[in-house]
């Protein structure tokens, strides 16, 4: 016995020595100690040693054992050692490699024009409020004045959800949300982005943005309007800036008009940037329809009101000369960090 013991051992040491990876040695422990191993199998068998040699016999496995113990905790140390050595090698850090440059991102003109011009009516003591860009027909065209079969539904190529439901075309809408929902009188402004299918060029887009703007009071006229929309224009483009009403026509406004800007880049005289003719055009605007009116439930007979809605992008492309909208669109960095 003693004899099978130390073979037992010295195979043990042999495969513990040469076992490389602590998976290995893991196979080795089972192989030896575990419940099926070689050194078990010799305690299995201490039954056929007489009674009297039971207690040498017994101190010897357990001998052998904890030797084997100590060699296979030895080794795990060393492999480990090893093994945690390989992996801070893999692992070391190139101090003097380039460091990857943080960007920075830029803000949008779009974004930096319309907090101008919130800025601006604020000041005046606006609202700023918003509506959803997925809207129904009653709120984009009825309850604005634009029938069924109105011309106007198809100027404005409208990107259809369902019958009733669509990708709101303009800002309006949230004229019609705001006298439905707020206490009179209302002063607002309403920035959002709206859908035409319309194709990409440099001045179209399929999806763009406007300000709508409205208020409604007691005796509110169209010189409210005017003076207002004055005052914007200064604040926006600068104080020799003047404004011109054309006569216009929109469903939801009456009378309507489209106003141009004196061109801030030649003070009127022409050039190249107004085509020469000294007048930029910049909104559209109005009286708000009586029926309008009466459709969101406000008397027309008691309260009066005017609407105006402008392209963000065209402001922005004005403010800044950008001359193809599509810069807007592209979100490249370089451009983005010029304003
Ligand atoms: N919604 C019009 C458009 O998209 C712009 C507009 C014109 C808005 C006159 C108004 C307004 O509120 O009074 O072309």
């Amino acid at each position: 016995m003693r004899e099978k013991l130390q073979k037992i051992k010295e195979e043990a040491a042999r495969q513990i020595h040469a076992s490389e990876e602590l998976s290995r040695l893991n196979e080795v422990r089972v192989a030896f100690l575990g419940k099926k191993g070689e050194l078990t199998a010799v305690l299995k068998s201490m039954k056929d040693v007489l009674p009297e040699d039971r207690p040498a016999a017994g101190r010897l496995v357990n001998e052998t054992r904890a030797a084997i113990e100590d060699m296979l905790e030895e080794t795990k140390k060393r492999l480990e050692a090893a093994e945690l050595n390989f992996r801070l090698k893999q692992e070391v850090i190139d101090v003097t490699l380039p460091a990857k440059k943080n960007r920075i991102g830029h803000r949008h003109p779009n974004m930096i024009a319309l907090e101008e011009v919130e800025r601006i009516f604020v000041g005046m003591g606006y609202e700023v409020v918003e509506g959803p860009e997925v809207e129904y027909d009653y709120y984009n065209f009825e309850a604005l004045n634009i029938p069924a079969g109105h011309p106007a539904k198809d100027e404005q190529d409208t990107f259809y959800i369902t019958d009733k439901i669509l990708l709101r075309t303009q800002t309006s809408p949230v004229q019609v949300r705001t006298m439905e929902t707020r206490p009179l009188p209302i002063r607002m402004i309403a920035p959002g982005r709206v859908f035409r299918s319309d194709e990409v060029d440099a001045t179209h887009s399929p999806s763009f943005h406007q300000i709508e703007g409205m208020v409604i009071d007691k005796n509110i006229t169209f010189a409210d309007l005017k003076g207002t929309l004055a005052e914007f224009a200064k604040e926006l483009f600068g104080k020799d800036t003047k404004v011109k009403f054309r006569p216009h026509h929109f469903p939801f406004t009456e009378p309507s008009a489209e106003v141009d800007v004196t061109c801030f880049k030649c003070g009127g005289k022409g050039c190249r940037f107004c085509k020469g003719s000294g007048w930029i055009e910049i909104l559209g605007c109005g009286m708000i329809h009586p029926k309008v009116l009466k459709m969101s439930g406000i008397d027309p007979q008691e309260y009066s009101g005017f609407a105006f809605g402008a392209g963000l992008e065209r402001i922005a492309l004005l403010k800044y000369e950008i001359d193809d909208m599509r810069l807007l669109y592209e979100n490249d960095d370089r451009f983005l960090a010029q304003f």
